[in-house]
């Protein structure tokens, strides 16, 4: 082993950069060559490589975003290429193994979510020498405890909260946070538990809006003439399930967000309170990452480096409070982890009395 890559793909995320560095200088130091690929999977076709020294990784740990750029388009088993003025879809993987070749990189840290590891676990049947990174702001991977960025992503929501208790309780409204997360509800639950929601509303637990409006008239009689509801994304109403089944049987990605104004509309029907919506999104993947996404970002990387170095092949890192271990891609893909409506959290939750709208 000489010469690494290391790709960001897949939507941006706080600790990326955390996670180029410590790929950086950890290689460094073990006497590797490391060359960045830039915008993604699209960049190892188009031979968009540049070399990584100490110089380039220096100062990047606060910031956000990813010094190499990224992008959620790029397929490289579905490029889209123009044929005579018509857009066709082509499968580019032999190219990127021969590009790789040509540029004596021996093998490639990739770093992404389960889109991009699926991606790398395909092109690693093809020969490739791989090690992924979990990494969204969804905390959806399966394989691991935590993905970087979940922390930084929960801390926006949970700010958000804060702030929107205070004007929230000055006029008597309802106010509404829509948060990310796409299938899963882990922002939605733990911001809503760490920003003191009344209601938290997730893909999956199927809820009704009856049940929202009788926690709200129920806060109203003891006195309370405010409320705060947090929304997952992916959260449909009254729909859910069904939507999740649509989702497993064919994979296809569903149109998300507009669930906070349509929830509102719903609402001002049934209540005597005003209404505001907040939409978060992209909010939560921007800024500097928090302290733990730094440091987490700051071992996975390390971690699979090292791994690389022990002839690890085909394997994410991933966290298993309190040790960083390896786990075969082909394991750590295709399941998304979504809460469990037992989960201790949602328990604790409506134990003191947060309403998830199912009862
Ligand atoms: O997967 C991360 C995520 O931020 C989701 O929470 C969200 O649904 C999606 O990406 C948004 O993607 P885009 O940046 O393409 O709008």
């Amino acid at each position: 082993l000489k010469r690494i890559g290391v790709l960001t793909g897949g939507g941006d995320c706080p600790g990326l950069n955390a996670v180029i560095r410590a790929v950086t200088k950890s290689a460094l130091r073990a006497g590797l060559e490391v060359v960045g690929i830039e915008d993604g999977f699209g960049g190892l076709i188009r031979q968009q490589f540049r070399p990584l020294n100490l110089a380039a990784v220096s100062g990047i740990l606060p910031k956000g975003g990813t010094i190499l750029g990224t992008t959620n388009r790029d397929n490289p088993f579905k490029y889209p290429v123009l044929v005579n003025g018509e857009k066709k879809y082509v499968d580019m993987s032999q190219t990127i193994l021969d590009n790789l070749a040509v540029a004596g990189i021996d093998a490639l840290v990739v770093i992404g979510g389960d889109g991009s590891l699926s991606i790398a676990r395909e092109l690693h049947n093809k020969g490739l020498r791989v090690v992924g990174v979990p990494k969204t702001i969804d905390n959806d991977l399966s394989a691991t405890d935590i993905t970087f960025g979940f922390d930084t992503a929960l801390h926006t929501a949970t700010e958000a909260l804060d702030k929107l208790h205070t004007t929230a309780e000055s006029h008597h409204r309802v106010m509404i946070l829509e948060v990310m997360g796409r299938y899963a509800g882990w922002i939605a639950l733990e911001s809503g538990v760490a920003g003191g929601a009344d209601v938290i509303l997730i893909p999956e637990i199927e809820f009704q809006i009856e049940n929202v409006v009788k926690k709200i008239e129920e806060r109203c009689q003891q006195g309370k003439k405010f409320s705060i509801i947090v929304v997952a994304e992916g959260a449909k109403l009254g729909e859910n399930l069904v939507v999740q089944k649509v989702i497993e049987d064919s994979g296809d990605p569903i149109r998300l967000g507009g669930i906070g104004q349509r929830l509102a509309d719903e609402l001002e029907r049934r209540i005597n309170l005003e209404t505001r919506v907040t939409v978060l999104g992209h909010l939560q993947r921007g800024g500097s990452p928090t302290p733990f996404d730094r440091i987490l970002g700051t071992r996975y990387g390390a971690a699979a480096v090292e791994a690389l170095l022990e002839g690890e092949n085909g394997v994410m890192v991933a966290l298993r409070t309190p040790d960083i271990v390896t786990v075969s891609l082909a394991e750590a893909t295709g399941v998304l982890k979504r809460v469990n409506p037992e989960h201790d959290l949602v328990q604790a939750a409506k134990a003191i009395g947060i309403s998830f709208g199912d009862e």
